[in-house]
């Protein structure tokens, strides 16, 4: 276990800072979205067409068994509604320490407004449709979540070093000061 896990709404900045937090703290990166990719041999946006949102949740849950029985010292980042399962939130806070990209729905609107795979998204009016999601699914974060962290207006470098510091401090090896 001792994984280091990002939530948070579509567009919130968990790739990319899964991606750069990979790095800076030298764990692989595995990305829940990336692998049911990989094991469907086919994208997200395919798999809600062909067999819909339930069987998507299904595989969603599927992985973070898989996870259980694999997963160590690793960055997890997981799809956006993912945390909306009670079992879900179970098994992520047994997987490792849980990070809430917490970002409003204008932050999230700019940042995937031009953005054609996310099934979810590809309606007239998304921003209504990411307020009303965010409003609905913040609570279950909340719960899921560690650590919640405010990204609006935050520098990828600013979110890291929170993270990072977090990290330490639940391992148990932070430099002396605090
Ligand atoms: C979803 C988020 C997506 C992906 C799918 C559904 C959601 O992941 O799992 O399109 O329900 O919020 P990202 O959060 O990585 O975009």
């Amino acid at each position: 276990m001792g994984n280091v896990i990002l939530i948070g709404f579509m567009g919130c900045g968990k790739s990319t800072v899964g991606l750069r937090l990979s790095y800076r703290l030298r764990r692989t990166l595995l990305d829940t979205d990336r692998e049911i990719e990989k094991e469907e041999r086919r994208t997200i946006s395919e798999i809600f067409a062909e067999d819909g949102e339930a069987y998507f949740r299904d595989r969603e849950t599927a992985i973070l068994r898989k996870l259980m029985r694999s997963a160590n010292n690793q960055i997890i980042s997981v799809g956006g509604g993912l945390p909306m399962r009670e079992e879900n939130r179970a098994l992520l806070h047994e997987l490792g320490q849980v990070f809430y990209l917490r970002a409003e729905g204008g932050t999230i609107y700019e940042r995937v407004k031009d953005d054609t795979t996310r099934p979810l998204l590809q309606v007239a009016d998304p921003l209504h449709k990411i307020e009303t999601l965010i409003k609905e699914r913040d609570p279950y974060y909340m719960e899921a979540a560690d650590v919640a962290l405010t990204v609006d207006g935050k520098s990828f470098s600013q979110i890291l070093d929170e993270i990072e510091e977090r990290v330490n401090a639940r391992e148990g090896n932070a430099e002396t000061e605090g």
